[in-house]
């Protein structure tokens, strides 16, 4: 029975008790981050702790007098402990929603405490599957105009991970305004003339860590990179594609919309950064 946190107690999952009044229930009022634990450690645990302080300012949802860094830190390395994680990968979910109140749209009252929960879960890298490639599909993107907020409303994503889903795909690659975006649940990048192309940051993406670390990593090996989408009308050119998140790590796409992408099966420059992402992980 897995253990995990819920406002201020460490407790069973299933003795784990929320009320209804929850915003997070009702309005899908908060924000969360999946962090990467390897042998204990958390994988740009500041990168994410600053994304979560980020999005809670930009949703006015008030967290200090709960939860910073050092709470943040004792959290997870008491999940990692008390589900027996510390030798293994392992992943951190961890939520925090703007509390339990009698549904009104507006706010609740000041002083409302925040709901915050964390998990802790054992991850296992699809090696076979990373070294393969995995195919995906597009779909138009249609969420809001503040994707930089890693906020739970998450509905455009699962409706369009479910059309992958069901196409027997791993991803969708969403489009805005003749440009990819990003992934239903990662970053994108793509490879076109031999130069990486991703999405800038701007409201439409996610600041992904994980796409962070990608980009310095480009830089130490050299790889020619240009923040620019990849256009729509750019996909039959692609070179190589691929995906990248913090369960994702560097996921080569090799067939987009029953295409192959470039040569159809993981191109060098996805190959040289999964590697050196997981040399980076230490999980290589
Ligand atoms: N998803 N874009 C979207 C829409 C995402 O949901 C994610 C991550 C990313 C990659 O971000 P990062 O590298 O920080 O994980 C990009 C998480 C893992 C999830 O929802 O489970």
């Amino acid at each position: 029975m897995p253990r995990i946190y819920l406002n201020g107690s460490f407790l069973e999952l299933e003795e784990a008790r929320l009320p209804l009044g929850d915003r997070g229930f009702f309005f899908a009022d908060g924000i969360y981050e999946v962090t990467r634990v390897v042998r204990g450690q958390l994988f740009e645990e500041e990168a994410h702790w600053n994304r979560l302080a980020q999005g809670s300012r930009d949703i006015s949802l008030a967290i200090g007098g709960y939860l910073d860094r050092d709470r943040l830190r004792e959290i997870s390395r008491r999940l990692i402990e008390e589900n027996d994680l510390g030798r293994a990968e392992a992943t951190i979910y961890l939520q925090v929603t703007r509390g339990a109140a009698p549904r009104t749209h507006w706010f609740p009252p000041a002083g409302t405490p925040p709901t915050v929960f964390a998990s802790a879960a054992p991850f296992q890298i699809p090696r076979e599957l990373r070294s393969r490639g995995a195919s995906a599909i597009t779909q138009p993107d249609i969420r809001w105009l503040r994707c930089d907020i890693k906020s739970v409303n998450l509905l455009p994503n699962v409706l369009a991970k479910q059309r992958a889903h069901e196409a027997g795909a791993f991803e969708a690659v969403l489009i805005r305004d003749g440009a990819v975006t990003e992934g239903a649940s990662s970053n994108m990048f793509g490879v076109i003339d031999g130069r990486l192309r991703t999405h800038p940051l701007s409201n439409l993406i996610l600041p992904g860590v994980t796409r962070k670390v990608i980009l310095e990593l480009a830089l130490e090996l050299g790889i020619d990179v240009d923040e620019r989408p990849v256009y729509a009308v750019d996909l039959p050119l692609l070179e190589e594609l691929f995906a990248t998140g913090t369960t994702t790590d560097v996921q080569p796409i090799v067939s987009l919309d029953g295409r192959p992408v470039g040569a159809g099966h993981p191109g060098p420059i996805a190959t040289a950064l999964r590697e050196a992402l997981e040399r980076r992980m230490g999980v290589a």
